[in-house]
């Protein structure tokens, strides 16, 4: 039976979800796939973590060098999160020739070029499937699945943070800060929850998604971000009464050889089939030009299913002769990327309650060429809440007529601005 020596780079959420997959499904592995997955060192500061997972001491370094010198050691897996000491610990690991397994978006997306490039050098794997939409075999679709395919879109919810906030916004009417408390206890939020809720880690996730789907790096700075902090219930609520349900979606599409990808709150309609997707459960839903639309959906987030799809990974590099690295172009330039989008969109303002405001709203969104499709307006005490649905409009000009009717004297806040899907 061939064995494989594996290291763990941390036992947090998603390193003790690993340990304790790879103990409770070690004999099924060997089964399986044939091979006798064996831990054999394990990077971590804080013993008591290691103690409650009932962790034999003597597998406890907090020296990397513990796992480059032994030979044994053909796999490192890491999930201390961050971007150092993680990017040198998995290059060390790489140049001495160790394939590296990864759940780190961050320093992933950031740090790619320099992983394959170390990865090269080493003749060794590189494997990141727990990088993006945690148990969701969605790396593995994309780079052994899907190349009878040009892919051409790809849009998912890809942070089950963001998405458990918003399921219990709108299903149960909790407050966001409350809710943002339930998804940390639970595993789900990064170390620094503003890296879910403004977006960053669905950023970070579309860039190494819409690469795969592309074939070309789209590097953080190609991607517009915006995150779910200025979400409100009543947004939220409005949403309902329209046949909308608010997700936080990443988007990446490739529309007449431009990429466009972006990270933004929308409002899809309820009979989409994202708007279905509840809690820390993800979808991706993937466009090619043969296989037409793939649905992926599981947990993106928390111990076990973030595990599961590390140890994918553990077996995966295990059973490889030899191991494959994924093609993309590093040669991109501001050419390759879309400048701006369209959207249909809906605007919540507030203004004062009198007479001509709607025609001046009117007309500022007409100078831009933004066309309304519906208004819905409800006053009180001298001031009214006005919804405005517009018709599909490019960004660029949506910003420019909000500015302008903010700056009208009856108006007094462009409150919010969110995307219809
Ligand atoms: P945790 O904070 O729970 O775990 C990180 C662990 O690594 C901690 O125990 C930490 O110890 C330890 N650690 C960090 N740096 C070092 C170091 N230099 N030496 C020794 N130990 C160290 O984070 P998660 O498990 O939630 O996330 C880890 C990674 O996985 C992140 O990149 C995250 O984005 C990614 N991820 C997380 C998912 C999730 O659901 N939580 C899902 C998919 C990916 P200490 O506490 O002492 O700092
Ligand atoms: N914080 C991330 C999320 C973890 O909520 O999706 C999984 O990548």
């Amino acid at each position: 039976m061939k064995k494989v020596g594996v290291a763990l780079l941390g036992l947090g959420t998603v390193g003790g979800g690993t340990y304790r997959i790879l103990k409770s499904m070690h004999d099924d592995i060997m089964a399986s796939d044939g091979v006798d997955i064996e831990i054999r060192r394990i990077i971590e500061r804080d013993v008591a973590k290691a103690e409650a997972l009932g962790v034999d001491p003597a597998l406890l370094s907090t020296d990397i060098n513990d796992v480059i010198s032994d030979p044994e050691i053909k796999i490192v897996a890491e999930f201390f999160g961050g971007i150092e000491p993680a990017r040198s610990f998995l290059i060390a690991s790489l140049k001495a020739g160790k394939s590296i397994v990864t759940a780190n978006k961050e320093m992933f997306s950031k740090c790619m070029e320099d992983l394959k490039a170390a990865a090269i050098e080493g003749n060794a794997g590189l494997y990141f499937e727990a990088s993006c939409v945690g148990g969701v075999p969605v790396i593995r679709a994309l780079t052994e699945s899907m190349q009878g395919n040009r892919i051409d879109s790809i849009m998912g919810i890809v942070n089950g943070t963001t998405n458990y906030i918003l399921t219990k916004m709108a299903d149960e009417g909790l407050e966001y800060a409350d809710v943002l408390k339930e998804a940390q206890r639970l595993g789900y939020a990064e170390a620094n929850p503003s890296a879910d809720v403004d977006g960053f880690d669905s950023m970070y996730k579309l860039s190494i998604l819409s690469t795969l789907c592309f074939r070309k790096h789209v590097p953080l700075d190609k991607i517009y971000r915006e995150g779910i902090s200025k979400i409100s219930k009543t947004d939220i609520e409005y949403g309902k009464r329209f046949g909308y349900t608010l997700k936080l979606l990443a988007i990446g599409k490739l529309t007449h050889g431009k990429i466009e990808a972006r990270v933004h709150p929308a409002f899809i309609l309820n009979s989409n089939p994202l708007a279905s997707v509840k809690g820390s459960f993800n979808a991706v839903l993937i466009h090619g030009n043969n296989v037409d639309d793939v649905m992926l959906y599981g947990r993106g987030a928390g111990d076990l299913p973030t595990g599961s799809a590390i140890v994918s990974d553990i077996v995966y590099a295990a059973v490889q002769d030899k191991h494959k690295l994924f093609n993309y172009s590093s040669d991109v330039s501001d050419e390759d990327f879309a400048d701006d989008f369209t959207s249909e969109y809906y605007v919540r303002m507030t203004v004062k309650d009198k007479a001509g405001v709607l025609a001046k709203i009117a007309a500022a969104f007409g100078k831009y060429g933004v066309s309304i499709n519906s208004v819905q307006q409800q006053a009180e005490d001298g001031k009214a809440s006005i919804i405005f649905m517009i018709h599909r409009t490019s960004e660029a000009a949506l910003k420019k007529a909000a500015t302008e009717t903010e700056s009208l004297n009856d108006v007094i806040s462009v409150d919010t601005i969110i995307r219809v899907i």
